[in-house]
């Protein structure tokens, strides 16, 4: 894959005519190296990236972005020392707790993506009960990605379809892209519009592999997820109304 760079362009872009992605997702990347910059524990740093996920995500609901994929924690995570592992959980509970009783009121519908049933009965609940507290919420879809990874979201989509086509309710001749599609935990969902990386890496890490196939990356150097502002975001959005949309079309 080649990187397209962000660059903060010169030309101004009249934000109310932009035309906005639908569906965003975001790699909240470089939580450790914001900690380290600052003599912290890497854990200081997730904790500061998780309250911004809070500020951003209550941003895109303001302009109205229909859907935000965040990817907070990847099936290759689990790697990590069992410290940070820790860190992380404990910040997925205490985020659980405060939505489920501060952002009742707010019209997002949440979802995580992933395989949830590694996580602690504990956190399965909250989950669950984020979910179905939010069912019928009109707004913006908020997906959380965790332990997630594209290529097993991938393989558990060809072991469903390869089972019904054992099974004989499904012919080969019925998969279609489409078909795929209706196995991801996105399934009926648009395909996001936009990803979004800051931190300065380029790649993708396993993240949304099927449904990015037409996504614009935007990659930012010089901000770590801790501190991506409102602005850098606003930025991204200008850089995304700029781009030129084919799908493999002239
Ligand atoms: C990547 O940065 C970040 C993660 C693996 C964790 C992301 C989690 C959060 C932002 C907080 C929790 C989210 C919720 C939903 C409450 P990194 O640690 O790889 O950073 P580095 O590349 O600088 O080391």
């Amino acid at each position: 894959m080649i990187a397209v760079l962000f660059k903060k362009k010169e030309t101004t872009i009249d934000r109310s005519k932009r035309i906005l992605p639908q569906h965003i997702g975001i790699i909240m990347d470089g939580n450790g190296r914001w900690a380290k910059k600052r003599g912290l524990p890497r854990q200081a740093g997730h904790q500061a990236g998780a309250s911004n996920f809070r500020k951003i995500t209550r941003y895109c609901t303001t302009l109205g972005i229909k859907s935000l994929t965040v990817y907070a924690f990847s099936t290759e995570n689990w790697k990590r020392p069992k410290e940070e592992i820790d860190a992380l959980m404990d910040l997925f509970y205490d985020y659980l707790q405060d939505a489920l009783v501060n952002f009742r009121e707010e019209n997002v519908r949440t979802t995580f993506i992933g395989d949830t049933s590694i996580f602690s009965e504990k956190i399965q609940a909250l989950m669950q009960e984020a979910v179905d507290l939010s069912a019928d919420k009109t707004g913006m879809r908020l997906n959380i990605a965790v332990n997630y990874g594209g290529r097993d979201e991938i393989v558990k989509a060809i072991k469903e379809i390869s089972a019904e086509v054992a099974a004989g309710t499904l012919q080969e001749s019925d998969i279609t892209p489409e078909l795929v599609s209706t196995h991801l935990y996105t399934a009926g969902q648009p395909d996001p519009d936009l990803i979004i990386r800051p931190s300065g890496e380029y790649r993708t890490s396993n993240f949304l592999l099927w449904q990015s196939a037409y996504a614009e990356y935007v990659f930012m150097d010089d901000i770590l997820w801790p501190d991506f502002s409102t602005e850098n975001l606003e930025e991204a959005l200008d850089e995304y109304s700029r781009r030129n949309r084919r799908f493999g079309g002239v």
